[in-house]
């Protein structure tokens, strides 16, 4: 780890602040409120596996102050096939739970897409739970519906993808974005479905970034941390918001509250990108900076941009789609 003691910072070209709340597991409190008081994000983007199935969580989530979107993960379910308890959660959320929709958020500006509830990863697995809900859908029904809220969204507001789990491509270490640590051999664990619709997406227009959990930062059996951003070669940035638990107390006895955190300008370009760790009134105490925008950038327009080489296109997810699904 490489976390440093530091103030509380925010770009000066900043105009959107989101916070991020990986997977909570029933970790999240009125505190949690309180602190989103302190620090006054313009929205809250939550990844999902809220709990085991329970309604406690989402009842909380129904009383941020701040606009807030949402996915459920795959533990989301409780183990229920029937996906009652799943739909508990979903009629709790209302409109806060975009998956497979578009959630404009006006203000602050910014769109929106979830990716397909309840997913556990491994390329393309859907839970009874999730097929008792939705009814049954493939892995190209799936990709179409993100793809398709994508393209409804205004193309001048920036436009973040949330998934409980990433996308193929990023990938096939233990300690990669979404690589598989708790079982041998490691593998590429992301989503196909989410990987084409990415694909897809980004032939039309600029995808700024695509933000998950589910793969959890600390790795089984000892073996350090998860990477968890990458940006790839078309300017989207991918962010694995997993820091399990987010509650924690450091050696100096604080109380500790984690939140990624994203910052964009007025262009709609990705600034900064951190892992943050806050006392609960608001004070930093610690940060692990994944991402900071060069000072002076050559700005891409929000609807169309040049395609530069990818810096590791073996690995991205466009490619990795492209290559390992059949044509529609
Ligand atoms: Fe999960």
């Amino acid at each position: 780890m490489f976390f440093c003691p530091i103030g509380v910072p925010s770009d000066p070209r900043a105009v959107l602040r989101l916070a991020i709340a990986g997977d909570i597991h029933d970790q999240w409190t009125h505190q949690d409120h309180e602190l989103l008081r302190w620090l006054r994000p313009d929205a809250l983007l939550v990844v999902g596996d809220l709990s085991e199935g329970r309604q406690r969580i989402a009842a909380l989530l129904q009383q941020v102050e701040i606009p807030l979107a949402c996915v459920l993960g795959n533990h989301d379910s409780g183990k229920d096939p029937s996906g009652r308890r799943l739909e508990q959660q979903l009629e709790m959320l209302g409109e806060r739970h975009c998956g497979w929709r578009l959630r404009e958020l006006r203000p602050p500006g910014i769109s929106v897409v979830g990716a397909r509830p309840g997913t556990a990863g491994g390329g393309f697995r859907v839970s009874q739970a999730v097929r008792s809900v939705y009814g049954p859908f493939n892995l190209h029904e799936s990709a179409e519906r993100i793809r398709s809220a994508a393209m409804a969204a205004d193309p001048a507001l920036p436009l973040v993808l949330l998934a409980h789990c990433g996308p193929t491509g990023l990938g096939s270490e233990a300690a990669d974005l979404c690589g598989r640590d708790w079982k041998l051999p490691a593998r590429d664990w992301g989503d196909l479905d989410l990987a084409l619709a990415i694909h897809q997406i980004q032939q039309q227009r600029r995808l700024a970034l695509v933000v998950f959990g589910h793969m959890h930062h600390a790795l089984r059996r000892g073996r350090g941390e998860r990477r968890s951003f990458r940006m790839d070669g078309r300017g989207t940035a991918y962010l694995n918001a997993a820091c399990v638990p987010r509650h924690g107390i450091d050696q100096h006895g604080r109380t500790l509250h984690h939140f990624s955190w994203v910052e964009f300008d007025a262009a709609g370009r990705l600034l900064a990108a951190s892992h943050r760790w806050f006392g609960s009134s608001g004070e930093l105490h610690y940060e692990q900076t994944l991402w900071t925008a060069p000072p002076d950038p050559d700005p891409l327009p929000l609807s169309a941009s040049p395609v530069p080489p990818s810096d590791r296109g073996d690995r991205d997810p466009a490619a990795a789609a492209a290559a390992l699904l059949p044509r529609c």
